[in-house]
């Protein structure tokens, strides 16, 4: 490809805004030799005002969302895309979100632009476990755990029961959901249905990935590594 329409795809500018790039003298090498538009070179030599380019196409990342940000590229209010540089919104192709997590959920979200990626984890045949952490408005009757590993529960306006979950009891008001399915606001229709109501809901691991030390806000790219550990042993 190019080397205008590669930057122009990770969302550096127009071809047009590029081409000034190159005549400005802004695109260089690592050793700081100015670029032309027709150089042949690989993406990991190139700089933009000194800086290493964005990595290329392939790119998935794991954002720790805070609350009050919608997972969305137009909306009003706080869009998790404000959380990257404003160039990650014009990439070509485009990253997005591996599933939602509500505006009023926190915790491990992916994006990836790499649409093969995308559906592999979110196929149910990859069987990733997602799991949240939840604080919640009443005491827990005790008996939670046992219909939500059912396999019964039916969630209103479904048609099919839900898979069997697992919930794990860590205070009167705060347990742990172990979930192998994604229903639209599915932790908070589940305690809707016995009687009880999310506060805070927190989604700690996809798969076999954690949060780690990302703090809320930030985000980094996956490795390969990451990806495995995401997979665990699925292939
Ligand atoms: N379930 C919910 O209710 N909300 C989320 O954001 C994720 C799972």
């Amino acid at each position: 490809m190019k080397l205008v329409k590669h930057i122009a795809n990770l969302g550096y500018g127009s071809r047009k805004q590029v081409q000034l790039m190159f005549r400005e003298g802004r695109v260089t090498d690592a050793d700081g030799e100015v670029l032309y538009a027709d150089d042949k070179v690989e993406h990991d030599a190139i700089r933009i005002d000194g800086e290493p380019l964005d990595p290329p196409p392939g790119l998935t990342l794991m954002l720790h969302k805070p609350t009050g940000y919608t997972c969305s590229t137009k909306d009003h209010g706080r869009l998790i895309y404000d959380l990257f540089p404003p160039r990650f919104r014009e990439r070509s192709p485009l990253l997005s979100p591996v599933g939602r997590l509500d505006r009023d959920t926190s915790g491990l979200l992916l994006l990836t632009d790499d649409g093969a990626l995308l559906h592999r984890i979110v196929s149910p045949k990859s069987k990733l476990d997602k799991v949240y952490e939840t604080q919640l408005a009443q005491d827990l009757r005790g008996d939670e755990a046992a219909t939500f590993a059912s396999g019964t529960l039916m969630l209103e306006s479904e048609d099919k029961p839900l898979l069997p979950a697992e919930l794990e009891t860590l205070g009167p008001r705060s347990a742990r959901l172990t979930l192998h399915e994604g229903r639209y606001h599915q932790v908070r229709r589940m305690f809707a249905a016995v009687g009880n109501h999310v506060e805070a809901l927190h989604r700690s691991r996809v798969g076999g990935l954690g949060l780690g030390e990302l703090a809320e806000g930030q985000w980094r790219a996956l490795s390969a590594a990451d990806l495995e550990t995401l997979f665990g042993a699925m292939p």
